[in-house]
């Protein structure tokens, strides 16, 4: 039988960095991924470790690793097809770890990273958003959203949100505008929008269009299957490639640490709960932010 004394240590490549991970973000793209609902896009091969964003403490680095050092508190964000955030022991590319700022506990650390960068992309890489802009931002209350909505009203956008009626006071407060309640109103008065950022896909994306000013543009990032119907609205329709882009995940911790924006945690459970957290993702039942899982 094998005894852990017979495991030998392979040596940390030269990029590489080994992180003791405190805490796992469970993301919605865990759950499709584990699912098999994702694999016409991005097939996997088993095993597959879940897990798209987490924190934890450096214990190891790689010789040509620069600006990084054993004992730091990082926050991660590993590829979606390599291992996954929700195990003890990390090792990744230098590419994929950044500094968690002091003001974010882990927990919080671990719901910043993919959440951020599917926001920030989509701001400001694809919908170059500009103070005075009309934006609407559908699933302002999920831990996408409500860093969106944040950063959109940072910005000088003039935000409107939606999300369930229990949450409007709350998305209000992250700074939009105009919140509707998907499950209690109409957004369809919406009108004359440059941008509408679509998070739920679906009927939701089909009747964003008419909301939209001609020219405007409709982004959004991967929900239910969406139908393009710009050419006959005169609007752009763009997918938002969110790609863990070392310079994106230092703009979403800077953000963080200059107090733009800060994620949100719907619960925390322990690792050992990592089924129960799949489930609770997949009924509907997590709401403003991430649920976390904590890693002893
Ligand atoms: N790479 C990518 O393309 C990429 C990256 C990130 C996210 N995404 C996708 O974007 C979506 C959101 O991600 P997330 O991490 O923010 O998820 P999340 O934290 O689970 O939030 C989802 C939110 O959707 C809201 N919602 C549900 N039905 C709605 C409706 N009909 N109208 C408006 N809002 C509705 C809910 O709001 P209430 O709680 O108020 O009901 C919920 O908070 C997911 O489908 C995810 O897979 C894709």
């Amino acid at each position: 039988m094998l005894e852990p004394s017979d495991l030998v240590e392979l040596p940390l490549a030269p990029d590489h960095v080994q992180v003791a991970m405190h805490a796992a973000g469970v993301a919605p793209v865990d759950t499709k991924l584990r699912a098999g609902l994702l694999q016409h896009l991005l097939p996997l091969s088993l095993p597959k470790v879940p897990g798209r964003d987490g924190a934890g403490v450096i214990t190891a680095i790689g010789a040509e690793v620069q600006g990084l050092q054993v004992g730091d508190e990082v926050c991660v964000m590993p590829g979606m097809l390599g291992r996954g955030t929700t195990l003890a022991c990390a090792v990744l590319p230098q590419q994929q770890v950044v500094r968690k700022p002091a003001s974010l506990s882990m927990q919080e650390g671990a719901a910043l990273l993919q959440p951020g960068a599917s926001a920030w992309i989509p701001l400001l890489r694809t919908a170059r958003i500009q103070p005075g802009m009309r934006v609407l931002i559908h699933a302002g209350s999920g831990a996408v959203g409500s860093l969106m909505v944040q950063l959109a009203a940072h910005l000088g956008a003039d935000v409107t949100a939606t999300c369930r009626s229990s949450n409007v006071d709350y998305v209000a407060g992250l700074g939009a505008r105009q919140v509707i309640a998907y499950d209690r109103d109409d957004f369809s008065a919406v009108r004359e929008q440059d941008v509408v950022i679509d998070l739920v896909g679906g009927a939701t994306h089909d009747r964003s269009y008419p909301l939209l000013r001609r020219g405007g543009h409709l982004v959004w990032l991967v929900a239910a299957p969406i139908r393009d119907r710009g050419s006959e609205f005169g609007v752009t329709v763009t997918r938002s490639l969110i790609e863990e882009d070392q310079q994106v995940l230092q703009q979403v911790v800077d953000l963080a640490a200059q107090g733009v924006w800060r994620p949100a945690i719907s619960a925390v459970l322990p690792m050992a709960e990592i089924a129960r957290a799949h489930q609770m993702l997949e009924e509907g039942a997590v709401t403003r932010g991430r649920l976390v899982l904590e890693i002893n």
